[in-house]
């Protein structure tokens, strides 16, 4: 697997069709959160590949939210990206928005990750730290149960998702808050430039 675009060209592209701040942010998040886990399930030699996927995989919601995942492969294409980028991305709507199956353990993970690392970003922000720094799974587990909070992010896609990887939601909260835990400085200062 291998993408064609470098990490500047990809950032180009997901600024030219996102303008909010909190679309960049959860880009540069969903980024973060994917390079963590090529190295943790030993797909160290694609991190690219993973981080980028996980820039991109909104591009098109900003401006054609109605057309989540289908405006996608072309806003891909023009940008240089090769198939498996676009079908990487086109899959993390699957059910919803798109019939592209995750196939990949990368797109299973994307799928996955995705809605997750939006709930944890709204709990983290909750916190007295605003960091997932000190935030548990314990504490995660209580907002994913109260369907009030943070109501956008599907559940059943985050259980779902981690049902395709054959892991438990524990597994899957507890290593995605690691990978958030990693890049959350990172993220926040390239996020300076935004805001
Ligand atoms: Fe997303």
């Amino acid at each position: 697997m291998n993408t064609k675009l470098t990490r500047e060209e990809a950032l180009k592209a997901l600024t030219a069709y996102n303008k909010e701040p909190f679309h960049i942010l959860h880009g540069l998040t969903v980024e973060g959160v994917m390079r963590w886990f090529a190295k943790d399930q030993g797909f160290g030699d694609e991190e690219e590949f993973w981080g980028l996927a996980g820039l991109l995989h909104d591009i098109d919601f900003e401006m054609y939210p109605e057309e989540h995942c289908k405006k996608a492969p072309e806003l891909l294409k023009a940008a240089g990206a090769g198939e498996d980028m676009i079908h990487a991305v086109c899959s993390h709507g699957y059910g919803l928005v798109s019939d592209v199956k995750p196939e990949h353990q990368m797109e299973k993970i994307l799928y996955a990750s995705d809605e997750l690392t939006g709930l944890i970003g709204a709990a983290a922000r909750m916190r007295p730290s605003g960091s997932v720094m000190d935030m548990e799974v314990s504490s995660l587990k209580k907002k994913f149960k109260d369907k009030r909070f943070a109501a956008g992010c599907s559940r059943d896609v985050i259980k779902n998702g981690a049902e395709q990887l054959g892991w438990t939601l524990e597994e899957l909260m507890e290593k995605t808050i690691l990978a958030m835990r990693e890049w959350e400085a990172a993220v926040n200062e390239e996020m300076k430039q935004y805001l």
